[in-house]
């Protein structure tokens, strides 16, 4: 067990709470840009969002996984469609783990309309109960979530923690070369000061809100994330007894900023698939 002294502890606490507060005001902007369009959807047996053009590689990537009859998870889940979604490769039973209020209760009540078999609970991460060690045999991470985790340690030995012997892992991620162009970088000006940083690990904070369904812009909540580099990514996986089956960068964009003028140039995307020992 990793004894974390308490400066560090409450600096993390207060991180994943503004951002708790955070999430909770966006998700009100997310709920008006979706006009109940999931509450519609998944009243239909066979509804899923996973039919973006990003998401053919993903579904090829998990139908060889194989999640029929398994206990799944994903953490974090946000409203929880990725995760009512993902039921429909026959899993026996799914579980979604938020620490926004909003988000989870959006989750809960899809959930009720779908008739799936999936429970959701909102809690930090780093907190989820005991009572799962060992609990799943798939844990699905999507994108824009390993952003909002200061150390990476902390969050992999959750995933850890979590899966049965020989469970496995599937990323499927925001490339931190996507997160370079977020302030308006223009390739053909050359106006590199203007570029973030790929070795930056102080927090970034948004002011504008995290509107990505909606695009509205307004005065966010204080919020923190960190663009955590490839090899932290990788190292922190390892550190905590998955082994790494495969990593893929790919050109797909699912960033939804800027990053789509590179899409011929630089990895946007990745995927890891990763197995406990
Ligand atoms: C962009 S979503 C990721 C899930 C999904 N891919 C999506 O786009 O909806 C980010 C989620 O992380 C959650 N989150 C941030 N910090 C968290 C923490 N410490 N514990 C649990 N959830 C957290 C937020 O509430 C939000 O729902």
């Amino acid at each position: 067990m990793v004894v974390q002294n308490s400066s560090d502890f409450m600096m993390k606490k207060t991180i994943s709470e503004s951002n708790r507060d955070a999430w909770n005001q966006a998700l009100k902007y997310h709920q008006k840009a979706r006009n109940n369009s999931l509450q519609i959807g998944f009243k239909n047996p066979e509804f899923t969002t996973l039919n973006r053009d990003c998401d053919e590689i993903l579904i090829i990537k998990l139908k060889n996984i194989g999640l029929s009859g398994k206990t799944i998870a994903q953490i974090p889940c946000n409203n929880g469609r990725e995760l009512l979604s993902l039921m429909h490769f026959g899993s026996k039973e799914g579980l979604g783990f938020d620490i926004s209020d909003i988000a989870i209760s959006e989750a809960k009540e899809l959930a009720e309309i779908s008739k799936l078999n999936v429970k959701f609970e909102r809690v930090d991460i780093l907190e989820i109960d005991n009572k799962y060690n060992s609990y799943f045999d798939f844990i699905y991470i999507s994108e824009g979530s390993l952003q909002w985790f200061p150390d990476l340690n902390d969050y992999f030995s959750v995933v850890s923690r979590l899966l049965k012997k020989d469970g496995k892992i599937l990323i499927f991620e925001i490339h931190p070369f996507a997160y370079f162009f977020e302030n308006g970088f223009d390739i053909k000006k050359g106006n590199f000061e203007k570029l973030t940083s790929y070795f930056n690990k102080d927090p970034y904070n948004y002011k504008n809100g995290l509107d990505y369904v909606g695009g509205v812009e307004y005065e966010s909540k204080e919020c923190y994330w960190f663009m955590h580099k490839i090899s932290n990514i990788i190292s922190a996986i390892l550190q905590n007894d998955i082994e790494i089956k495969e990593f893929n960068e790919y050109n797909v964009e699912m960033a939804n900023n800027n990053s789509i003028k590179f899409l011929d140039k630089f990895p946007l995307s990745y995927i890891i698939v990763g197995k406990k020992k």
